[in-house]
C-alpha cells in the first residue's frame, strides 16, 4: 500500500515514525502523490564495531548528483529521513554534490538527523576537509575517508587528529575495484580503521572472500558501493523474473533482491545504493525492512542469478 493509500491510522503511525525521528512535520510537504509501499515492519540497522552505534542497513550514495537534480535531490533526502534512513556517502570529488547537501539538509533542518560520510585525497589534504564542511554547511562530518586509497599513510595523522577535535567521529578509506583489494586488505591491517568502503554485489562476490571476513576479524564496519553494479545488474535482470520464494525475504524488486543479498552477509553494516529518483530511493529503502535471506537462502540466491538466463522471462 503506498503511503498515501494508508488509511488514518495507519497514516497517523507513519508520520508519529517520523515525528519520533525529529522531521515528520518538515518532510511531509515533499511527499510525492504515488511511490512504491515501504512494509511497517521495523528498520533492520546493524552496529558500527569501533562503537556499538547502531546504522540503518540501507543509505545513499550521492555521485550523481548534480545541480540539474537539486529539487529532487532534497525530496530524496528529505524522504530517506522520513523513512529512518541516514547514511549519506558523497566525496570532495563528486562535482556538485556536497553542496547540494549541505543545501538540501540546511533547507530540511535535518543535519542532526543523519549520518554524513565524505572522502578527500592526500593532495586536497587540510584545504579540501575544510572545502567539505563548508560545503556540507557543518562543523563535522560523521565519517572521513581517503578515497581509493589515496594517500592513506600522508593522511591518517590528521585524521586522527581531527578525530580528536570532534570534526570527525569516525576514519575510514574506500576503493572500488577488485584490483585494489589486496591493497585494502593491508591497509586494514596497517593502519586503525573504523569503517571501509568497498565494492560488493551479487554479480561482484570477491570482496566476500578477502576484505569482508577481515572486517569482521578486525572489527571495522563495512559501507558497500556500487551494489548494483552501477546500475549494470538491472540491465542483466531486465525481463527476468523474481524468484516466487523472494516473497519469504520480503523481496518485490530487483533492487531489493540486490541489497537484501549484500547487507545479509553478516560483516555488511551499510550499502549505499546511488540514486536520483525519488521512487528509486524509496524501492530501495523497502530492502531496510522485513527478513533478511539466511545463510542457505543467500547461495540460493547465488544460483538463481548466475543460472538467469535459464530462469523464465
Ligand atoms: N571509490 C569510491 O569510494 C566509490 C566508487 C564508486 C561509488 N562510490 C559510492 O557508492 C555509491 C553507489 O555507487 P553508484 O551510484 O556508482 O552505483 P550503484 O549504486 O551500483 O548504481 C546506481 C545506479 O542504479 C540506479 N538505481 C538506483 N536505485 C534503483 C532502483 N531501485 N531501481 C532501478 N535503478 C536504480 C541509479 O539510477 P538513478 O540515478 O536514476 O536513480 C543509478 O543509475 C556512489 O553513489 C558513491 O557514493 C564510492
Amino acid at each position: 500500500m503506498a503511503r498515501n493509500d494508508m488509511p488514518d491510522g495507519g497514516r497517523r503511525r507513519f508520520i508519529a515514525a517520523g515525528a519520533a525521528a525529529g522531521v515528520g512535520a518538515l518532510l511531509a510537504p515533499l511527499l510525492p502523490a504515488a511511490e512504491p509501499a515501504v512494509s511497517s515492519a521495523p528498520l533492520i540497522t546493524k552496529p558500527i564495531p569501533s562503537s556499538g552505534e547502531q546504522l540503518p542497513a540501507i543509505g545513499i550514495g550521492t555521485d550523481s548528483f548534480s545541480e540539474s537534480a537539486r529539487t529532487e535531490i532534497r525530496a530524496e533526502l528529505g524522504r530517506m529521513s522520513e523513512l529512518g534512513g541516514t547514511v549519506i556517502d558523497t566525496a570532495a570529488a563528486y562535482g556538485d554534490s556536497e553542496a547540494l547537501i549541505g543545501d538540501a539538509l540546511a533547507s530540511l533542518g535535518s543535519r542532526a538527523h543523519v549520518f554524513l560520510a565524505t572522502k578527500l585525497v592526500a593532495s586536497g589534504g587540510a584545504e579540501s576537509f575544510a572545502r567539505s564542511l563548508e560545503r556540507l554547511k557543518t562543523d563535522h562530518v560523521d565519517l572521513l575517508q581517503v578515497h581509493n586509497l589515496n594517500g592513506v599513510a600522508t593522511l591518517l595523522p590528521p585524521m586522527q587528529q581531527w578525530k580528536k577535535e570532534k570534526k570527525i567521529r569516525y576514519i575510514g578509506a574506500t576503493t572500488s575495484r577488485v584490483s585494489q583489494h589486496a591493497e585494502m586488505a593491508a591497509t586494514m591491517r596497517a593502519y586503525p580503521l573504523d569503517f571501509i568502503q568497498v565494492d560488493y554485489s551479487i554479480a561482484n562476490r570477491d570482496a566476500a572472500a578477502t576484505i569482508l571476513p577481515l572486517a569482521a576479524e578486525r572489527r571495522i564496519a563495512v559501507l558497500v558501493n556500487l551494489p548494483f553494479g552501477r546500475s549494470s545488474l538491472f540491465r542483466e535482470a531486465a525481463g527476468r523474473a523474481l524468484p516466487p520464494w523472494a516473497a519469504d525475504i520480503d523481496v518485490k524488486s530487483w533492487a531489493q533482491y540486490f541489497l537484501k543479498y549484500v547487507i545479509s552477509h553478516p560483516a555488511v553494516t551499510c550499502a549505499i545504493p546511488g540514486s536520483t529518483q525519488v521512487g528509486h530511493l524509496t524501492d530501495n529503502q523497502g530492502a531496510a525492512r522485513g527478513r533478511l535471506p539466511d545463510e542457505s537462502q543467500r547461495r540460493r540466491m547465488e544460483e538463481y542469478w548466475d543460472n538467469r538466463s535459464a530462469s523464465p522471462a
